[in-house]
């Protein structure tokens, strides 16, 4: 399978650390120093996540120079969909593809190296020959927005890969998935039931969901010790080493994380992509948005190996190394 369109879209309003000082009790330096992060972009009510995945999409499709009617399947790595029951459906009614399937993966903040993942099973079993993978999510939608340790770290976005069948060569050299249900506690958007009294014997479970819940120190920690682990047990089973890496593209969750994986992995810093101050955490978007730009850029360029790493609510982690195919 190759990998050979990105794109990326997203909202126009900003909220800067500023703006969050006036809010909560917190400040730009606070945020900038532990973070990275300086501005972050938000959906506004009427915009939906259907669409600002279609529009990354379609980008993708741009450059790939491919016909949404030749698409077979539409992956949305989402945890903030529209619609409970899906909004990949919705985002193949906007993109015109009506030969594709359409279904959302949830895995948060991982949720676009698992679907990368799935998404390549696919095309290696021969089934489908060209899948677009979206990660997108609005977690500004289930943010407290008066608790001053998660409401400054999120924002919105999308960004998007097309992957087609390649007969001569593979392009996903290897990849690790992993799960630790256990861990939940310290990242969640928990449903709240209070139950509706059908009969005098049942009370049917009724309700909608918390905010974000976070203990940040934990998933520091466990994304420091965790990912650099998960990046290297795929170097070996694909017999590679940090040296083969051109680039790494982490979950862009905080600076000081990607600072700390690379100097475990003794990776030079300037081959670590980073948009964080300009997005914040964007979760399931973070990673196809950080590649995109960095594609656009010029920096990443055909044939080159990138590493992309995912960790988060689950909780949840992954690292997956490919190459960059590039429109051709
Ligand atoms: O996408 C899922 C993955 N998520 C992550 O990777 C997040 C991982 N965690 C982190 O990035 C960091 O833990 C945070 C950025 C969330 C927090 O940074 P930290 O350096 O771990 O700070 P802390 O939680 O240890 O808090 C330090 C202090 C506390 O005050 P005390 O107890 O020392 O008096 C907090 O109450 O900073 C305080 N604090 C704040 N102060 C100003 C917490 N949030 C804020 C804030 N502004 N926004």
């Amino acid at each position: 399978m190759a990998i050979v369109g990105s794109g990326s879209a997203i909202p126009e309003t900003t909220l800067t650390n500023d703006q969050l000082s006036h809010m909560v009790e917190t400040s730009d330096e606070w945020i900038r120093t532990r973070t990275g992060i300086q501005e972050r972009h938000l959906n506004v009510p009427g915009d939906t996540l259907s669409e600002l995945a279609a529009k990354a999409g379609r980008r993708a499709m741009a450059m790939a120079r491919l016909n949404p009617h030749d698409l077979d399947l539409i992956i949305l790595a989402t945890s903030t969909p529209d619609d409970l029951f899906g909004s990949a459906a919705q985002v193949q009614a906007h993109l015109d593809a009506p030969q594709a399937a359409a279904f959302d993966l949830t895995a948060a903040c991982s949720g676009f190296v698992f679907g990368l993942v799935t998404a390549a099973q696919f095309i290696r079993t021969g089934v489908y020959r060209n899948i677009l993978l979206i990660g997108a999510d609005v977690l500004s939608r289930w943010v407290d927005w008066s608790d001053r340790t998660t409401c400054v770290l999120f924002g919105d976005g999308a960004g998007a890969v097309v992957l087609e069948a390649s007969p001569d060569q593979d392009d996903l050299l290897g990849f690790s998935l992993q799960t630790d249900g256990s861990l939940n506690p310290h990242l969640n958007l928990d449903f709240r039931g209070w139950g509706q009294t059908l009969t005098e014997q049942i009370n049917a479970d009724f309700g909608n969901f918390k905010t974000i819940t976070m203990n940040g120190r934990e998933v520091y920690r466990f994304a420091v010790a965790q990912v650099p682990k998960v990046i290297l047990k795929t170097l070996k089973e694909s017999d590679r080493t940090v040296d083969d890496i051109d680039w790494l593209i982490l979950h862009q969750a905080n600076q000081r994380i990607m600072a700390a994986v690379a100097e475990r992995l003794e990776l030079p810093p300037e081959k670590v992509i980073s948009n964080v101050a300009h997005y914040g955490n964007t979760s399931a978007a973070s990673i196809p948005l950080a590649l995109d730009e960095a594609v656009r850029a010029g920096q990443i360029q055909p044939g080159q190996t990138v590493v992309i790493s995912g960790f988060g609510a689950g909780l949840s982690w992954g690292a997956a190394l490919w190459r960059w195919r590039g429109a051709g």
